[in-house]
């Protein structure tokens, strides 16, 4: 008995622990997601003591301060946003309370490149509540001017020589550059062309192409890589062989046969 008393105590317990760990825990969250076609949205959500209200909520960039949200200093109002029209990028800021509860809310940082992003940048975000206690929490994180390659892409051409020309795409944060192989990772082979990497202003990514023509006996073991370098960190996106590309006919060969069929009308 005394026995199954002691393991009802310890449940109890542990169950008040665990909830006061609950009422306890003020709670700050950052997370960040790449939008494609869009940019980065950052997101920091709180949540605060249980008899708790928000006192103010600081966001930095790079350590500087440059947004305060304080909703019961703005006669009741649970949201706040700006945008920041820069040149680099357009920057916006939406931070909403939850109305039911005043201990939950969320600021949404969106960031939109106008020009290709080199830096990487920190994003702070700092939460009190009221007084007396002004108990806070914060967090910060790193974004990374980072956006692994995307798959690679490739298409044949035949010539009427009927020599292949291979033609490999992709697009990245910072520009990806294609790596040709034989023989899986063995063998690298040097490319013949290559375009210099173009900005997409709607992807806002870097796109890239290289093409190579080879020898048709390594046709069917060759593969293009996209690959990222920064710093020291190496990502790659996945490769395309000969045998997934997408096949076209050389324009000649279209033309020739174009004026044949002229030539029978
Ligand atoms: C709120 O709850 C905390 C933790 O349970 C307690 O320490 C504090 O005294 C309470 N504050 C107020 C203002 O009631
Ligand atoms: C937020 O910034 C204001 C003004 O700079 C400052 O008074 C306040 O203490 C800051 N709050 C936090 C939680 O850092
Ligand atoms: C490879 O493909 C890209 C994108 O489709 C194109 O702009 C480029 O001209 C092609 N290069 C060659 C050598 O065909
Ligand atoms: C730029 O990116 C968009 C969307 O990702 C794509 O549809 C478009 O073809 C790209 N533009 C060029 C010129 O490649």
């Amino acid at each position: 008995m005394a026995s199954d008393a002691n393991k009802i105590s310890i449940v109890t317990i542990t169950i008040l622990c665990f909830l006061l760990a609950l009422v306890k825990a003020t709670k700050v969250d950052i997370t960040q997601q790449w939008k494609p076609d869009f940019g980065w949205e950052v997101t920091c959500s709180w949540n605060l003591y249980m008899n708790d209200t928000l006192q103010s909520v600081n966001l930095s960039k790079n350590k500087q301060q440059f947004f305060i949200f304080r909703p019961y200093n703005e006669y009741g109002n649970l949201r706040k946003t700006q945008t920041w029209d820069l040149a680099e990028s357009i920057i916006k800021v939406d931070c909403v309370e939850a109305v039911d509860s005043g201990i939950k809310g969320k600021c949404v940082l969106s960031i939109e490149p106008q020009v290709p992003p080199k830096k990487d940048f920190s994003f702070g975000c700092e939460v009190s509540g009221e007084r007396p206690y002004f108990r806070m929490a914060n967090q910060e994180i790193v974004v990374e001017a980072l956006i692994p390659p995307s798959n690679a892409e490739m298409k044949a051409v035949t010539s009427e020589s009927g020599r292949v020309t291979l033609n490999c795409t992709s697009s990245g944060l910072p520009a990806p550059s294609i790596i040709w192989t034989v023989d899986g990772e063995t063998q690298r082979i040097p490319h013949d062309f290559h375009s210099t990497p173009v900005w997409n202003a709607t992807s806002k990514l870097w796109d890239v192409w290289s093409s190579i023509t080879p020898p048709p006996e390594v046709l069917d073991k060759i593969q293009c890589t996209p690959e990222v370098i920064k710093g020291n960190q190496v990502v790659r996106g996945a490769s395309a062989q000969y045998n997934d590309a997408q096949r076209q006919i050389l324009d000649g060969t279209i033309l020739i046969i174009s004026a044949m069929i002229l030539l029978l009308l």
